[in-house]
């Protein structure tokens, strides 16, 4: 006979903010399930997070449903559909998905219009959440480690680089010669010692070249990679990239950082450019900023430099010290070429927060 299930808790709430992040080595091609084709490392953001509240009831006698889902404040089919497909796909794992009737409702800090992927930020809030509901139903709890670890490992089957949101601090995923205790399956915060202090308060001035959604998706992207022809060549890239930058955090070197945080960037569209077929996910605005980024750091001698993601947008990476000059620069020089002169200030976060 089937032993019956005891849960503790029958009904309740969870809820979790978690942050965006910004890789400086990327992610980019992946195995199946979502495993990375070469190490990358990021950092977490501070004012770009979403905040994901869910109230659930456990069931004897129902089958799972996302009783309600409101994405800031309104339904929507389509996120929801992603939900629904993502928690079904967890089951197995967590036995009480089967029977959960769930009202989900997310935030996010960012408008669907900055063009910032909000997939990161939702998986892991999400991912954390799903850790509170076996905590609280099953009456278990794990010491942080372990529950971040698996928080990391569920949020990574949502979207590959919401795995490194669940940490704050910069932060390692994927298998490396350099770093015995990085894995493929969860991410891994490089430790504070590791990090030099005046890689501490990092700024990200997020500019909004174009924020129409992209053409291409990022799974259609790293599908790409399977067949791309310079695939085991940027394998190597990424992993020499990734223990010389890990070298500039120890040391302090910003001119080295720099210098790996932009290779990193244009590799990667370049990546996209000679994949078969290539696209191009810049904006005329992303070059006219990268230009005069390269001549504001040649003038001025400001450590500030750019970094992007899959789209057109660029992120500029300073030290807090230069904050005022770096604002000046952004207001005379680089908001003429975004779009309505609109830029969000971030800056590396505390990673993040279980909300009450
Ligand atoms: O997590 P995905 O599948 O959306 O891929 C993200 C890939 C990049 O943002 C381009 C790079 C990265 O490491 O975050």
């Amino acid at each position: 006979m089937e032993k019956e299930k005891k849960w503790q808790q029958r009904t309740g709430e969870v809820g979790w903010q978690s942050p965006a992040n910004i890789a400086l080595v990327k992610y980019w091609g992946k195995y199946p399930v979502q495993l990375p084709m070469n190490p990358s490392l990021s950092f977490a953001l501070k004012e770009s997070v979403v905040r994901i509240r869910i109230a659930y009831e456990i069931s004897k006698n129902k089958a799972f449903q996302l009783t309600g889902f409101q994405l800031n404040g309104e339904a929507h089919q389509a996120f929801a559909g992603k939900i629904e497909h993502y928690l079904i796909s967890l089951s197995e794992a967590f036995p009480f998905i089967k029977t959960a009737q769930l009202q989900i409702s997310s935030e996010s800090t960012f408008p669907h219009s900055a063009g910032i992927a909000s997939s990161a930020a939702a998986f892991s809030a999400l991912a954390l959440c799903i850790c509170s509901m076996d905590e609280q139903i099953n009456g278990r709890a794990s010491d942080t480690a372990t529950f971040l670890r698996q928080a990391s490992n569920l949020a990574r089957l949502g979207s590959g680089s919401a795995c490194r949101s669940v940490y704050p601090g910069m932060v390692i995923w994927g298998k490396c010669e350099d770093f015995g205790e990085a894995s493929d399956t969860h991410a891994w915060p490089l430790p504070a010692d590791q990090v030099h202090p005046s890689f501490h308060d990092i700024r990200d001035a997020i500019l909004i070249a174009d924020s129409q959604s992209k053409k291409v998706s990022s799974s259609a992207g790293h599908a790409l990679m399977h067949k791309h022809p310079y695939r085991d060549q940027r394998k190597v890239q990424a992993h020499d990239n990734l223990t010389r930058i890990t070298e500039a955090l120890r040391s302090g070197d910003w001119t080295l950082f720099g210098e790996i945080t932009e290779n990193e960037a244009m590799s990667l569209h370049s990546l996209m450019m000679s994949s078969n077929p290539g696209y191009i996910l810049m904006h005329p605005n992303t070059l006219m900023m990268i230009k005069k980024i390269r001549n504001f750091r040649e003038e001025t001698q400001v450590p500030a430099y750019f970094t992007l993601d899959a789209g057109p947008n660029i992120h500029l990476i300073y030290p807090a010290a230069e904050q005022k000059q770096v604002t000046a620069f952004i207001a005379d020089e680089l908001a003429p070429h975004c779009e309505n002169r609109r830029w969000i200030a971030d800056a590396a976060g505390p990673g993040p927060q279980e909300l009450s």
